[in-house]
């Protein structure tokens, strides 16, 4: 953790509002992305099942953040999953991407229809290609928040997320939800992973278009 400074309220000067440019790690994600061979591990009562999965995910750059002295850059986005041939939403997924340049300190919110929401946090040079980002039950931190039904029926205790860039401009990820079900004695790990294409390029930020 950063040491919090004596000055809790003094915003940055000099704040380059081209957020594109300031992405860090994240810089590869901004855009407009297809994953057609997603594989996808739920909770079943006979056990886990296994589905593959068609996503689309925009990330687009916000305008950069200041909470006083922190400045985050960082990009907002919406997965939207459906089964291969059928219309109807299988995941819906919002939240942001956000870096601080002066910490490394990587940010990841969701929210999930179900009643949902969690914050992962991990750390991430400004030209890593790959890094991961994790949401633990019972952090004030990085915690994990669930609606009353999923709370005790099916128990998150973490939520772990890993990307990675390739050469070739695609990217993958992986990530782990690990579930307490209810009437299970073993945890079940619900996982999901996909490789995306770039199907379009990010819109600028409102401050850089601006400019
Ligand atoms: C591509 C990503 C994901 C897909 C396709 C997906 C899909 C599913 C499916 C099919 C189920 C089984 C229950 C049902 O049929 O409604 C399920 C259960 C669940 N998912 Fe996901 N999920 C994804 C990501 C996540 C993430 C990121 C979280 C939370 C961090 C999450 C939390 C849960 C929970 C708590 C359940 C248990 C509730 C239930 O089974 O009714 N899922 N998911």
């Amino acid at each position: 953790m950063s040491e919090v400074p004596s000055d809790i309220y003094t915003e940055p000067d000099n704040v380059d509002v081209d957020t594109l440019a300031n992405l860090g790690p994240l810089t590869k994600l901004a855009g407009v992305w297809e994953g057609l061979r997603g594989v996808d591990v739920n909770p079943k009562p006979e056990g886990p099942r296994r589905q593959a999965y068609l996503e689309r995910i925009d990330l687009q750059p916000i305008d950069p953040q200041a909470n006083g002295p922190q400045l985050l850059y960082g990009l907002r986005y919406h997965t939207h999953v459906v089964k291969p041939d059928e219309v109807e939403t299988y995941h819906d997924q919002v939240g942001y991407w956000l870096w601080e340049p002066a910490t490394e300190a990587l940010i990841h919110t969701l929210t999930i229809p179900r009643g949902q929401a969690a914050l992962a946090i991990g750390k991430a040079a400004r030209d890593a290609t790959s890094f991961e980002v994790v949401a633990k039950r019972g952090s004030t931190e990085n915690g994990i928040s669930s609606g009353w039904f999923l709370e005790q029926a099916f128990t998150t205790t973490e939520f772990r997320l890993k990307v990675t860039i390739h050469a070739d401009g695609t990217w993958s990820y992986f990530e782990d939800t690990v579930l307490l079900v209810k009437g299970k004695s073993e945890p079940f790990h619900h996982t999901d992973g996909n490789t995306l294409t770039k199907i379009g390029e990010p819109t600028p930020n409102p401050l850089a278009r601006a400019r």
